[in-house]
């Protein structure tokens, strides 16, 4: 069958794309045409080191595929010569898929502020200064397409990661501003939160695991996020094994209380305020928010 999204023109950095998911997305965009910057740094799991060898073997892998590819070896936190690589060998940037990242797991009490720093700078810091490098790029060709990557952690907090937690939830905050500042100029942002067998998860997921979820399993939907068919901006998206489905924002109709009011008030009506049997709403801006408290206000008001 013939693969109708093609990249034939279009220019992709993908970032850690040595191994695991990175990888993955590299082979199929340079696949279905896309001249690809395949970057790793070459680190350990935990960031240690630095390594040529992972780049270079799937730049040659494509190379023999009949794609085309060049590898670089900067860190994101020194995003701006990615760009600067991608701009000198192809003249253009199309396309930024924000996957590297390193793990540093401990819980907060012993979490040193070296951990913490590492994994900000790499997946989050390094991502803003790689778009913020391509941004003018993307502006003045007006098209863009990124994705952010995001994780389970992120949406939901989990046990001895405090620093990627808070590094992949705010991957998608910077989706969400990037979403609204792209927007006019065609650049469309969307998070991802993949499961995925890699090194990253080979002591969390079982052996049958390993087998069911799959990097192939993610690449369908960055791929399409990636394409210029794809329309979606500021999305966030769970993906594995086959599944793909959307989260967004859900608020409870809420409580009101018109002129002064106590804690005691607060506690009075807890139950109510956070009950989601009622009239919810999905808000995805300030306006929507500033707009319920004026309906309220409204409504409060006394009748003349
Ligand atoms: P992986 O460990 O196989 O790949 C990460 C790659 O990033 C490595 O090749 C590494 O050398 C590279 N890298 C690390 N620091 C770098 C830096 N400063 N500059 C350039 N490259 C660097 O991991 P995997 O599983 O493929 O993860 C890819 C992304 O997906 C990561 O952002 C990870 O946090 C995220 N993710 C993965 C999940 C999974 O189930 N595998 C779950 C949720 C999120």
């Amino acid at each position: 069958m013939a693969l109708k999204l093609r990249f034939d023109n279009r220019v992709a950095i993908v970032t850690g794309a040595g191994g695991g998911l990175g990888r993955a997305y590299a082979l199929e965009l340079a696949k279905r045409g896309a001249k690809v910057v395949v970057n790793d740094l070459g680190v350990s799991r935990t960031g240690e080191g630095a390594s040529s060898k992972a780049a270079d073997l799937l730049v040659e892998e494509i190379k023999s595929n009949g794609g085309v590819a060049i590898p670089n070896y900067d860190s994101v936190e020194q995003g701006h010569k990615i760009i600067e690589a991608a701009i000198k060998a192809f003249g253009r940037i199309d396309i930024i898929i924000n996957n590297a990242g390193i793990l540093r797991d401990v819980s907060v009490q012993k979490m040193t502020e070296k951990d913490w720093d590492m994994v900000i700078a790499v997946h989050l810091k390094g991502a803003f200064i790689l778009v913020k490098a391509a941004w003018k790029y993307m502006r003045e060709q007006k098209y863009g397409r990124i994705i952010n990557t995001s994780s389970s952690s992120g949406l939901y907090g989990n046990f001895g990661q405090a620093n990627y937690s808070t590094a992949k939830l705010g991957l998608h905050g910077l989706t969400q501003t990037l979403a609204k500042e792209g927007d006019k100029y065609n650049i469309k942002c969307n998070t991802i939160a993949p499961s995925a067998a890699s090194r990253m998860t080979q002591d969390i997921f079982t052996p049958d695991l390993h087998e069911l979820l799959v990097p192939e399993k993610v690449v369908p939907l960055v791929t399409y996020l990636a394409h210029e068919n794809c329309n979606e901006n500021g999305g966030l998206y769970e993906v594995a094994g086959g599944y793909i489905g959307k989260l967004r924002w859900q608020r409870s109709q809420g409580v009101f209380y018109p002129g002064t009011f106590t804690a005691e008030d607060v506690k009075a009506k807890w139950n109510e305020a956070g009950n989601f049997d009622g009239n919810n709403d999905y808000p995805s801006a300030l306006t929507d928010t500033l707009q319920k408290v004026m309906k309220f206000i409204e409504i409060s008001k006394p009748k003349l």
